[in-house]
């Protein structure tokens, strides 16, 4: 498989920052964030395109959030992104179908919808991913962060477990994907279960 070496960068062994980035910055780099996704997901470079141009309507949707983690020479090698989820969008749409009525009013109205978090693989489980993710909860004023993931044990699914995202609905199939989601949900601030 080929590699956009635009996202790739020296040592592993150096520590990236994390650091927010507004909806323009984000969107001058979507396509080396879509790079990482495409990494990170073990997914064709196709999918990668085709995510490009949905990020690309992301970030000018209410309550749109993002963090980076950038290494000194300003590469890029993860980022979380969300905004505010609301009725009409696919995502939103499908999710309230999937709950109940209740489960909708108490966690879905008005909630932060994390859309994507990826970290290549090369930075992946040294606490970075989890750093993204707390300084974007920080961040916003929600009252929920909701999001779905492939439901699986994989670190991400351990890491949202960690950070008190509960389970709102398993094994749950979004059109045109074969594998089962988790919906998952956290009422914010996070409640963090320590490192
Ligand atoms: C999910 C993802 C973004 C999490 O980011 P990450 O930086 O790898 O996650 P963290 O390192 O913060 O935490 C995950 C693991 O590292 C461990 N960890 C946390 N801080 C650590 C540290 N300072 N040193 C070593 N390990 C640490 C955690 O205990 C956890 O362990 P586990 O894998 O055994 O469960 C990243 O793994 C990823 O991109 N995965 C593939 C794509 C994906 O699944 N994205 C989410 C789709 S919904």
């Amino acid at each position: 498989m080929g590699h956009d070496r635009s996202v790739r960068f020296a040592e592993p062994t150096v520590s990236p920052r994390v650091l927010a980035w507004t909806s323009e910055q984000f969107a001058e780099r979507i396509d080396e964030a879509m790079a990482i996704y495409v990494e990170a997901m073990g997914y064709s470079p196709g999918a990668g395109h085709q995510r490009a141009l949905t990020a690309r309507n992301h970030v000018h949707i209410d309550g749109f959030a993002c963090r980076v983690a950038l290494l000194e020479d300003d590469s890029l090698v993860g980022f979380g992104y969300g905004y505010t989820t609301a009725r009409g969008q696919w995502w939103h749409d499908l999710v309230r179908r999937a709950l109940t009525d209740e489960m909708a009013r108490e966690w879905l109205d008005g909630a932060f919808e994390l859309s994507e978090l990826h970290m290549l693989p090369e930075y992946q489980g040294r606490g970075i991913g989890r750093e993204v993710l707390t300084q974007l909860a920080e961040a916003i004023e929600h009252r929920t962060m909701l999001l779905s993931t492939p439901d699986a044990d994989t670190r991400a699914f351990r890491l949202y477990h960690a950070l008190g995202f509960v389970d709102l609905r398993r094994n749950y199939l979004f059109p045109g994907d074969s594998r089962p989601f988790a919906v998952l949900g956290a009422t914010l601030p996070l409640q963090s279960d320590g490192p």
